[in-house]
């Protein structure tokens, strides 16, 4: 089957993604987000995931196979993301792909999260086919990952991850110290507008010598995120500050410019370290105009080249699920049996 007609379901964390690919072409990407029903909880609730889910799968069906013009009938396969991700959001795509998969007859095919957002590369509008190896780093709400990928489909290593909150949470919690809405991220990426990324020098997470031992390619935030805390409680408690309001600008700015050193400088050393001339960008805080800027310009001076898909790629969707089962599928892999179920932590 050289052009398989695939129909990928992603429902890992707030966002309902259904896709529809025919190999390596772009049919449809439909997304229905329930980023609303979290902004007065100021982050993901699991259970509202869930039911929203649960709400939004057959619709964004109906509306993914219209807006491709195509019949569930036509379809070579489904595909649906098994993990990682919020377990009860998993399971329903989970326990809709085998329904749809039985009930028409076709092969489904359970595919990794983290590796469905390298495979959205492939969709970018006249890009170049991806070359190997290549380093990723996927940054969203719900993880921050760095992999290295030696071939999409057989050849996948995570070379490190957060040991606590995803670099898009730490934006999320910090928006809600400095009274921000939720998502944090954009909110944020405004504020630092005007402030000076120099003011406040907040810590650089597991990138002391000590850390970098064990830690080389891991992240930390979660001490970012109390140290911008106890500057806003020290800068309010102080007298000398009393009648003025805090800093949000520069605090934004600051804050930012860490999260995304740490991102950039822990992605280029492993280019270094493996001798990877390609960074490959992906996630929802790849909207961050910083980190792309700094992506950009640190790579540049490292000989390192970046790819950085369309932004309605790189946030949780349906296609990139669809078109890594087109590649599996395209590469001779067989299909899953019934047996998987949601998996919050599949390994890649
Ligand atoms: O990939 P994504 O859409 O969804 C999931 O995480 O599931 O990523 C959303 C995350 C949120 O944490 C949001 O605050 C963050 O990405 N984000 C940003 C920006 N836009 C969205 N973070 C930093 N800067 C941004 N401009
Ligand atoms: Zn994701």
């Amino acid at each position: 089957m050289s052009e398989p007609l695939v129909l990928g379901i992603e429902t890992s964390c707030d966002e309902t993604g259904i896709g529809i690919v025919r190999g390596r072409t772009l049919l449809s990407n439909t997304i229905a987000s329930s980023m609303d029903e979290h902004a007065r909880f100021g982050g993901v609730v699991p259970e509202v995931a869930a039911r929203a889910h649960l709400e939004a799968l057959q619709p964004s069906i109906d509306a993914a196979l219209a807006e491709a013009g195509v019949t569930l009938d036509e379809l070579d396969a489904v595909a649906v993301t098994s993990g990682p991700g919020l377990a009860g959001a998993l399971m329903v795509g989970v326990g809709a792909a085998k329904g749809l998969a039985v009930s028409l007859g076709k092969p489904l095919y359970a595919v990794n999260h983290l590796v469905g957002h390298i495979a959205a590369d492939i969709l970018t509008p006249d890009a170049e086919p991806l070359e190997y190896p290549t380093i990723a780093l996927l940054v969203s709400g719900g993880h921050t990952s760095l992999l290295h990928v030696r071939d999409l489909t057989t050849d996948v290593e995570l070379l490190g991850e957060t040991v606590d909150d995803a670099a898009g949470e730490a934006f999320d919690k910090v928006a809600r110290l400095l009274s921000l809405p939720y998502p944090g991220g954009p909110e944020i990426d405004r504020a630092a507008l005007d402030g000076d990324p120099d003011a406040i020098r907040f810590p650089r997470g597991l990138s002391r010598a000590s850390d970098l031992a064990k830690h080389r390619y891991d992240f930390s935030f979660s001490g970012l995120k109390t140290a911008v805390a106890r500057w806003v409680e020290r800068f309010e408690a102080d007298e000398a500050n009393q009648g003025t309001a805090v800093p949000v600008a520069d605090i934004a700015a600051s804050f930012r410019e860490a999260v995304v050193d740490v991102l950039v400088t822990k992605a280029l050393a492993a280019c270094a370290d493996l001798g990877v001339p390609r960074l490959l960008l992906g996630g929802g805080v790849i909207a961050n105009r910083r980190l792309r800027e700094v992506a950009l310009e640190r790579a540049e001076a490292a000989g390192v080249t970046v790819r950085i898909p369309p932004l309605s790629l790189c946030t949780d969707n349906g296609a990139m699920i669809a078109v890594l089962a087109a590649e599996l599928i395209s590469s001779g892999r067989g299909p899953s049996t019934l047996a998987f179920g949601a998996d919050s932590t599949l390994p890649v």
